[in-house]
């Protein structure tokens, strides 16, 4: 329940950052030694990788201050079951390491999902082009491949960020070099390929859409920190402008969200950055409407598109607002106009013509960053919002309620 109010103001701390840390889990699987594995936010998602790895025989000890240790010493299922995987589906990551060390694996077939179709298949072509052998029956992707995956020249039709990571952790394991290319460039790609370095993997251009791989014949153990949550800390700084307010965001990357940075400048926030903080402030004012479009990084994130359109409806102007990556994510522009918003989607455009204040009602999240942009727009509203199926952010936001009512915010989690 959120009490629409007045600006935020504050300093909040982020957490660790998701994306990162699933994939970084799933690498885990590639050793036989234990990888300690630092700044790891406290999410539910989480929570189901480590489950996950704990069903297939990993040891996994969640240690002080959000540091867990895994040691993958003898993976003894190589099956990702369908109850976990309809939960989570970054529990396919666990496909490319597994079957690059034990020549076998068996995940769910992750379905469909409240954004969009979602397919794995250019991650299953790219197992292909490495050697291995797929097939899908009963619901499960049955990976097999002739002792080590070989290293292959992969192309990949569409930027995939998992698919990129997948592969990436593959062929740290196998037998020569993998090129991949058109790989994803986000950032949660460099932290993994960070951390297979710090495994011991052969790894270059991470970060760029061109990555060679070095194939190794074993890995080892290590120490390794993840990075901070880019999409949590933009989500605090677009609610603080929503609301005309002033916030500091801590413990975190800004190079990491420069797209995101410069359309809240162009929203009319003054910023100043520090090489682990950025300040925001309003000056009271009213965010003017910006435009944007989402794509692959270094473009403007989708997995900020459902905040940025909660404050476009309560700026000054009219701001447009193209969905490039799921075909269904601006679903959460009707609960909007619910709340007394004036959007009008046309396929994968909205057109959101800001109003100067929001009005409450009860809404329902429809999936994680939608439910974080009903926050906003609560916090936007005269009255009581009552946001329901508050599951999906606590699958990817570590105390929102705490957090924001660090920051002002009246929100309190009423127990369902
Ligand atoms: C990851 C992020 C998610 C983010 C998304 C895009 C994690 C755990 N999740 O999801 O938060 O919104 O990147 O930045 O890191 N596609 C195919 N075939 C495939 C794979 C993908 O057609 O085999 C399509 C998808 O349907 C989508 C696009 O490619 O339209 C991008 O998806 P992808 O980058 O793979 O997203 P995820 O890795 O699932």
């Amino acid at each position: 329940m959120i009490t629409g109010g007045g600006p935020l103001e504050g300093a909040v701390r982020i957490s660790g950052a998701k994306n990162s840390a699933l994939p970084i889990l799933a690498a885990t699987l590639l050793t036989e030694e234990s990888v300690n594995v630092g700044n790891m936010p406290h999410l539910n998602d989480i929570t189901t990788m480590i489950e996950l790895m704990a069903c297939m025989g990993v040891e996994v000890v969640v240690g002080e201050k959000m540091r867990v240790e895994v040691r993958a010493g003898e993976v003894t299922a190589h099956t990702a079951p369908y109850e976990l995987v309809k939960t989570m589906r970054a529990s396919i990551l666990v496909l490319g390491p597994v079957l690059a060390r034990y020549g076998t694996a068996r995940v769910s077939f992750p379905g469909g999902c409240a954004i969009g179709s979602r397919p794995v298949d250019l991650h299953l072509k790219a197992l292909e082009a490495m050697g291995a052998e797929i097939e899908v029956e009963e619901g499960y992707i049955n990976a097999t491949c002739d002792k080590r995956l070989k290293g292959a020249h992969v192309y990949f039709d569409m930027v995939t960020v998992g698919g990129t990571e997948n592969i990436l952790m593959a062929a740290t394991l196998a037998e020569g070099t993998t090129v991949i290319e058109n790989a994803a460039r986000e950032p949660e790609i460099v932290d993994l390929a960070n951390c297979l370095k710090a495994m011991g993997a052969n790894i270059e251009g991470a970060g760029t859409d061109t990555i060679v791989v070095e194939g190794v014949e074993a890995l080892h153990g290590c120490d390794y920190n993840v990075m901070p949550d880019r999409i949590e800390a933009g989500t605090y700084l677009v609610a603080a402008a929503a609301t005309g307010g002033k916030v500091v965001v801590k413990d975190v990357d800004p190079s990491s969200l420069d797209a995101v940075l410069h359309k809240l400048r162009e929203a009319g926030a003054e910023l100043v950055v520090s090489e682990t903080t950025i300040e925001l402030d309003m000056k009271g004012r009213r965010p003017k409407a910006v435009d944007i479009i989402t794509a692959p990084y270094p473009a403007f994130p989708t997995d900020m598109q459902a905040q940025f359109s909660a404050m476009n409806a309560v700026a000054d102007g009219v701001g447009h607002v193209t969905e490039t990556i799921f075909e269904n994510r601006l679903v959460q522009a009707h609960e909007m106009n619910r709340m007394g918003a004036s959007i009008s989607v046309e396929g994968n455009r909205a057109v959101i013509k800001g109003v100067p204040r929001l009005k409450a009602a009860p809404v329902m999240a429809s999936d994680l960053r939608a439910s974080a942009a009903l926050v906003i727009a609560g916090l936007v509203a005269d009255g009581d919002t009552l946001v329901e199926r508050i599951y999906h952010i606590d699958r990817g936001y570590e105390c929102i309620e705490e957090k924001m009512a660090g920051l002002g915010a009246n929100i309190r989690r009423i127990p369902g």
